[in-house]
């Protein structure tokens, strides 16, 4: 049985740990934040994001949709290091759509001194790949027009374009990737990423098994 002694109820959504060869993707945890604002305050990292109204409270508001309850098999991960569990790399989520749905939405994230290394991709594919096993049929993105870095991303990893899509309060570049596409094109030798069931990520936050 668990018991919360501090952090925010919905940290307990069960989401797996992926690992793929050189990433640890682990759910989200409240501690994340200033790692995820440290990010975030790179100019080009927010370049293509959602701006932030008057007002905006950072903590609350990343909290509020990071942990909202999206339902089993869905949320938020932090994208860490393999070597080193406390080298925070990124974000990677697979949540409905816009936080709506009802299509499930692929996004990442990353530290800028990380691009250009193909961990976006690595992350994304240990995610569609936990994405289909739960049974989805297919996963979307949704990206600003003039984002080409993520729009690369998605390309390569065999997403495609499929017009327009309003999501987050803008409208987007809507891309698709189908469950049959994934699996005929993954090579052979990489279709088990490997995965750890959930332990809850409130073990990062202040949780204790009773
Ligand atoms: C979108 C984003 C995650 C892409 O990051 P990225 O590192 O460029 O993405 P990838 O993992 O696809 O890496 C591809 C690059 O790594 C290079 N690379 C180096 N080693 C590699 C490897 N082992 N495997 C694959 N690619 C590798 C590729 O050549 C490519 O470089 P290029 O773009 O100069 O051709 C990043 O730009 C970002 O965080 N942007 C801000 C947030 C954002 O916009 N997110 C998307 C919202 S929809």
């Amino acid at each position: 049985m668990v018991r919360w002694v501090s952090g925010h109820p919905t940290d307990a959504t069960p989401l797996p740990e992926l690992r793929t060869e050189r990433l640890v993707l682990r759910p989200w945890v409240s501690t994340d934040l200033a790692a995820m604002a440290a990010m975030d305050s790179h100019p080009d990292v927010y370049e293509y994001l959602e701006g932030e109204p008057p007002g905006f409270d950072y903590s609350k508001e990343q909290r509020e949709w990071i942990c909202a309850p999206y339902g089993p098999g869905l949320g938020v991960w932090s994208i860490v290091s393999r070597q080193n569990h406390n080298h925070f790399i990124g974000l990677a989520l697979l949540i409905p759509l816009g936080g709506k749905g009802p299509e499930i939405e692929l996004g990442f994230r990353l530290v800028r001194a990380e691009w250009g290394r193909g961990m976006a991709q690595e992350a994304a594919r240990a995610v569609i790949e936990h994405g289909f096993r739960l049974g989805l049929p297919k996963i979307v993105a949704v990206t600003d027009p003039n984002n080409l870095n993520s729009e690369r991303t998605l390309r390569r990893l065999g997403f495609r374009r499929h017009g327009w899509r309003r999501a987050w309060g803008w409208r987007n570049h809507y891309f698709r990737l189908k469950r049959g596409r994934w699996l005929n094109s993954r090579p052979e030798n990489d279709q088990t990423p490997e995965g750890r069931d959930g332990g809850p990520c409130a073990r990062h936050s202040g949780l204790h098994d009773a």
